[in-house]
């Protein structure tokens, strides 16, 4: 497996400090390109996160004939094709590291009259795609995978496809977004059930752009055959990326934050729960609308933290946000205890073994469980991580530096770009001593 030579060296100590603005939420802005190029008319998008992941979504659209420029550093304006305008892409859609991308994009091509092949990195093509797969299989889609459910992805096109009562053994935003998706091309109503409530920025944002989307708490359905209407949309800042430093404040006593226009979906803000429940001091001013999503400055000052259980209902809220609430845990006082957390398993690494393994490295008392971890807060020294080219495990160790009694070396950190590119700036400028270091050897493993 290829890696990236890429490494933070991060000094220890430090306190973070300013008025921060963090990039565009990843979620949303998938979502912005994905809708914007099946609408009718012209979508403008503000804030529109410019990492490789969303890039990727981006790209996949051009090559099946949608036009979208960029017309500043965070903004788009995307030509729609409607519902049916999008054409065969002359290779397969490589989809890199991103799987909102491949999962939601699955749904998507299965109502097409052409065929697609998505491809994506070795990280994404080890990652299960059985859990849309199946559903799409059963509303009529024709979809083969490589042997263990894995990707590529061969989607057939020209397939009639119906509506399904679906109830998801996991609560999973990219499974409901992608059957959702499924469900504007079939007959009848499409339904997702899920055992806790996902992320709703596909339901949202659908009904910006002017669709019916029947909600109730765990459950969404819309009636095939509704087309989009193109509307601006403006993107929050993404609280995924706003997380890593609230976790830096809020465990560095004499840390003073402020991140604005974040945004605080109650489908996505579990993390701000967790490090209050640790006796975090965090304020949410200026609460507002931004485009359909709630948002608002959040104010973070460092203090002494303590261990929580964390569980099922948290863990969904904050699911993207565990690595660096693992930090927060090894910084606090008594034991932390993660249940139910068993997705984690299946995100860009094992997090919970990657996570483990480093923070064991670091000197920290961390034990992996089938579905979670327990994690004994205390004082933790240097070491060498290795981030297994997943992106938020390496900004969670950087964060960790804050903490510890000497430097952390990160390996294979080129990956933060997919999500948040221009994190160690961000970061220096806050207060931390992080620096880039190309790693003269590309090595393999
Ligand atoms: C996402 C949903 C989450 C999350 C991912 C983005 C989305 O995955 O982990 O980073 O944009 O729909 P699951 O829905 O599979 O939990």
């Amino acid at each position: 497996m290829s890696r990236s030579n890429l490494r933070y060296h991060v000094q220890p100590g430090g306190q973070l400090q300013g008025r921060l603005r963090v990039p565009g939420d990843k979620s949303i802005s998938h979502r912005a390109v994905m809708f914007g190029a099946l609408a009718q008319g012209t979508t403008t998008v503000d804030g529109f996160l410019t990492g490789q992941d969303c890039l990727s979504t981006m790209k996949a659209f051009q090559s099946m004939g949608v036009v979208i420029e960029q017309t500043a550093a965070t903004s788009l304006c995307i030509h729609g094709v409607g519902l049916h305008g999008l054409q065969a892409p002359a290779a397969a859609l490589d989809l890199g590291n991103s799987g909102t991308s491949m999962r939601l994009m699955a749904g998507l091509m299965a109502g097409q009259r052409f065929d697609t092949t998505m491809v994506g990195d070795a990280s994404l093509s080890k990652r299960p795609m059985l859990r849309i797969v199946d559903p799409l299989r059963s509303m009529g889609a024709q979809i083969s995978t490589a042997e263990n459910g894995t990707a590529p992805l061969h989607v057939h096109g020209g397939t009639a496809l119906h509506g399904i009562d679906y109830r998801s053994p996991v609560a999973s935003a990219q499974i409901k977004s992608s059957l959702l998706l499924a469900g504007l091309y079939a007959q009848g109503v499409t339904r997702v059930t899920e055992p806790g409530a996902s992320r709703d920025h596909t339901e949202r944002m659908l009904r910006a752009f002017g669709v019916t989307v029947e909600c109730a708490p765990g459950v969404a359905a819309v009636q095939g055959g509704q087309r989009l209407r193109a509307t601006p949309i403006e993107v929050p800042a993404d609280i995924s990326s706003a997380a890593f430093f609230m976790v830096g404040a809020a465990i560095q006593p004499g840390s003073e934050l402020l991140l604005e226009a974040v945004g605080i979906n109650p489908t996505r803000n579990g993390v701000i729960e967790i490090l209050r429940r640790m006796g975090a001091d965090i304020e949410l001013l200026n609460p507002r609308l931004l485009g359909g999503e709630p948002i608002a400055d959040i104010r973070v000052r460092g203090g002494a933290l303590r261990g929580v259980d964390i569980d099922h209902e948290l863990v969904t809220l904050a699911i993207d946000e565990m690595p660096v609430v693992f930090v927060a845990a090894a910084c606090a006082e008594g034991e932390t205890m993660v249940r139910d957390a068993a997705e984690l398993r299946v995100k860009e690494s094992d997090r919970i073994q990657a996570m483990c393994n480093g923070l064991q490295n670091l000197g920290v008392d961390a034990e992996p469980t089938a579905d979670g971890a327990c994690i004994r807060g205390g004082r933790f020294g240097s070491g060498k991580i290795d981030s297994l080219g997943d992106h938020r495990i390496a900004m969670s160790f950087a964060i960790a530096a804050l903490r510890a009694s000497g430097p952390i070396e990160i390996l294979d950190c080129a990956n933060v770009n997919t999500s948040f590119p221009g994190f160690v700036s961000l970061a220096r400028l806050a207060g931390l001593s992080i620096e880039e270091v190309h790693a003269a050897d590309v090595y393999t493993v």
